[in-house]
């Protein structure tokens, strides 16, 4: 592989931020992870680096992923999604503490590590131990010939074009999007039928136009940034594959406003974080149409008793109960497969809205480095 980036690709052209235009870029960016990577019948994802055969993929019981900050909760769904559809167990564990945890690997656990910039010190130890204890290693990164592409022994390369804000955006996307692919590949050598398969990868081949409506929506987020962007604390909450959402919304938001977040899975909120709830501690939900919404909806009711103030990220054509949330934002309806992809779209845009009201230097934030090569 050469290098593929033009100049322009590292310009802001019209854009206030690198950070704004990379979130707008999203559409593109997975068309570009995407491109090539179905199989001709429609049915299944194919990948060209893997340099592992089908009938190894056959044989395999178990996977396991490492990685940091923003990739980490990128794997977090990508476990969620294998699991779910191809039913093969899946770890996910920080690349800083799998380096010295020592945990055990069985042959057939296939190693994944997940790195934008293939160049986290912490994620490419994880692989070199990986590798020392005689495991073939893979990885998902988007820099084509990092140190962490170089050493693995085969990958996917996410093709999304240079990052250059530290706030990962489309490259978290395009990392959703490749998780989902190998959950479909992984599920149709299982018990996925072929027209399932096929309704799977037409939805993945649907996500950058659902992706461009929940952009098309960035005037209203904007203005609802305005009314939570001098908060002193955020709870992001989500449940199921939208609960690693929740922690990527509190990243982005911490990361780039300093306001303090915290991301927790819907109902676990009330072991602790409700204790935060005030007026000026406002909750992001994601609330998506599906078999716990209902359940969603309870948790709502629990912040709202509180006085907390409720944003809802919800699915077009959902009823919440009247009054319940003082905001809402909405989704189209997708696949399961694409719904992180586009529940991230509304978490990012709000981030990034609060930041810039606030002032702050949304590319360079304080204190955070785009890849963190020392330990
Ligand atoms: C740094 C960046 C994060 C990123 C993490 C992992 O902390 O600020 O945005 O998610 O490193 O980076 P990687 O390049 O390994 O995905």
């Amino acid at each position: 592989d050469k290098i593929t980036w033009s100049i322009t690709d590292a310009s802001k052209g019209d854009y206030a931020h690198f950070m704004e235009k990379e979130i707008f870029e999203q559409p593109a960016a997975l068309e570009n992870a995407m491109r090539g990577r179905f199989a001709a019948d429609g049915s299944t994802a194919q990948f060209g680096g893997l340099n592992v055969t089908a009938s190894e993929f056959r044989h395999i019981d178990r996977l396991m992923f490492c990685a940091c900050g923003t990739a980490w909760h990128a794997c977090l769904v990508t476990e969620h999604l294998i699991e779910r559809f191809a039913r093969l167990p899946v770890e996910v564990d920080y690349a800083s503490e799998f380096r010295y945890r020592n945990t055990p690997l069985g042959s057939n656990t296939l190693f994944f590590v997940m790195s934008q910039s293939g160049e986290t010190i912490d994620t490419l130890a994880a692989l070199r131990e990986a590798k020392r204890k005689g495991h073939r290693v893979l990885a998902i990164s988007n820099v084509v010939g990092s140190s962490i592409a170089r050493e693995a022994d085969g990958g996917i390369y996410q093709h999304v074009g240079p990052e250059i804000g530290v706030a990962s955006t489309k490259a978290f996307t395009s990392q959703l999007l490749i998780g989902a692919m190998m959950a479909l590949y992984l599920a149709r050598m299982r018990d996925m039928s072929f027209t399932d398969g096929v309704q799977f990868a037409n939805a993945l081949k649907a996500a950058p136009d659902l992706v461009r409506r929940v952009l098309d929506q960035a005037p209203n987020i904007r203005e609802i940034a305005k009314r939570y962007a001098q908060s002193t604390d955020m709870l992001f909450l989500g449940r199921l594959s939208l609960f690693p959402l929740a922690l990527e919304g509190a990243l982005k938001l911490k990361e780039i406003s300093y306001i303090h977040a915290e991301g927790y899975p819907a109902a676990e909120m009330k072991h602790g974080p409700i204790a935060l709830i005030s007026e000026r501690c406002p909750s992001v939900f994601f609330a998506p149409a599906g078999e716990i919404f209902n359940k969603i909806v309870s948790s709502m009711q629990e912040i709202k008793a509180r006085k907390g103030a409720v944003i809802a990220i919800t699915t077009e054509g959902m009823q919440l109960p009247a009054g319940l949330a003082n905001d809402v934002i909405e989704i189209p309806a997708c696949h399961e497969a694409v719904l992180p992809i586009v529940a991230a779209i509304p978490i990012q845009l709000l981030s990034y809205y609060i930041a810039v009201e606030r002032g702050c230097d949304v590319d360079k934030p304080r204190n955070l480095a785009k890849s963190v090569t020392v330990e």
